[in-house]
């Protein structure tokens, strides 16, 4: 039926996420609790220490999720986690609970990947058009990835070193802010001019890849310099400067692939794009085409398992459910 009620999990980093979605699109609970906190006393994640969370936190997350959603394990159709990437520790948790709960409840197991949860965050609010077009931004994955139909992920282009959120987080590390730097480095650059000329690396003619690393390095560098020298170092301007950089290139890529590639919808994923300039440049530069936009409201542009629920509604309906010796693929490949 598509009327499937699925309980989806995900532990991939650095969030405990449980949410129950109905036929794929309505979401009947939205559970996430974070470990932002415990890690930014580490100035980032630090596997084990995230591993013990998610163990903590599990089923306390999942029974609210349930009476959130005011259903029973009797309720439901499916059992959906995120299967990779991510940390192998951390995925294991998530894993090995949708496994309990599958096999006790004789529900079928579905073994999603964590990106392409990213990408069905937005049918949660929007149906999809094909063909389309994602870009995915998070501290993990910088792509683009071309669909023609549901479950149809061809990456035409990905970054060969830094993923665009940890060119943000280690950005902000140098610059002393805390963890996570993505928020940070948007707030502040929102008060900041574009005061430094930071390399903009757009690769070969016609490629879709990215690099963020020599980017990275320069503004890193460009510290370096300023403190040796005693100074001062105006954060707001390396920060708007910095991100003028890094979202200069994404809109113009975007843009250039999304034409290329003649689709009706761009859809955007991942952490990163709840940054507001971001935001605002892509909605500007496709004002003018007959390509729409769609951005998920900020809750579910960062870790969440409803987003999972909705890429888990796809395969449910396409058969593609896992075995209960389902294991977690920190690599899982798209
Ligand atoms: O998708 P996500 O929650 O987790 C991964 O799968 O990686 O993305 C987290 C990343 C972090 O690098 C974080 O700094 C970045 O997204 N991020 C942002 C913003 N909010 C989160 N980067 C820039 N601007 C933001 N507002
Ligand atoms: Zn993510």
């Amino acid at each position: 039926e598509a009327n499937e009620m699925i309980l989806a999990i995900e532990t991939s980093c650095d969030e405990t996420a449980a949410a129950v979605v109905q036929g794929g699109t309505t979401l009947l609970s939205n559970v996430v609790a974070t470990q932002m906190d415990i890690h930014e006393k580490f100035g980032g994640v630090v596997p084990e220490v995230a591993s013990r969370h998610h163990i903590e936190q599990m089923t306390v997350v999942m029974e609210q999720a349930m009476t959130e959603a005011d259903v029973s394990f009797d309720d439901l159709d499916a059992v959906a986690v995120t299967q990779g990437p991510g940390l192998v520790g951390a995925l294991l948790v998530g894993v090995n609970a949708a496994r309990a709960i599958a096999f006790a409840h004789d529900l079928p197991l579905i073994g999603v990947h964590h990106i392409a949860g990213h990408i069905y965050a937005n049918r949660l609010e929007q149906p999809f058009e094909f063909p389309l077009l994602s870009l995915v931004v998070s501290g993990g994955h910088t792509e683009l990835i071309y669909m023609d139909g549901h479950g149809q992920y061809d990456v035409i282009g990905e970054t060969r070193d830094d993923a665009a959120g940890e060119a943000y987080d280690k950005v902000a590390k140098a610059l002393n802010l805390p963890y996570p730097g993505g928020p940070q480095i948007d707030q502040l650059a929102q008060t900041g001019e574009e005061t430094y000329q930071f390399p903009r690396s757009y690769l070969e003619e016609g490629s879709y890849d990215f690099s963020f690393s020599g980017l990275k390095t320069s503004v890193i560098n460009t510290l370096h310099h300023k403190r040796q020298k005693g100074e001062s170092i105006d954060k707001a301007n390396i920060a708007a400067s910095f991100q003028a950089s890094v979202i200069d290139v994404l809109v113009d890529k975007t843009f250039q692939a999304a034409q290329d590639y003649g689709v009706k919808q761009l859809i955007v994923a991942g952490g990163v794009s709840a940054n507001q300039t971001l935001r605002k440049r892509l909605r500007d530069r496709f004002a003018d085409s007959d390509i729409a936009v769609h951005i998920p409201p900020l809750y579910l542009c960062t870790d969440n398992a409803a987003m999972i629920g909705a890429a888990a509604s796809i395969q449910y309906h396409q058969g593609d459910v896992a075995d209960f010796d389902l294991n977690a693929n920190p690599g899982l490949m798209m």
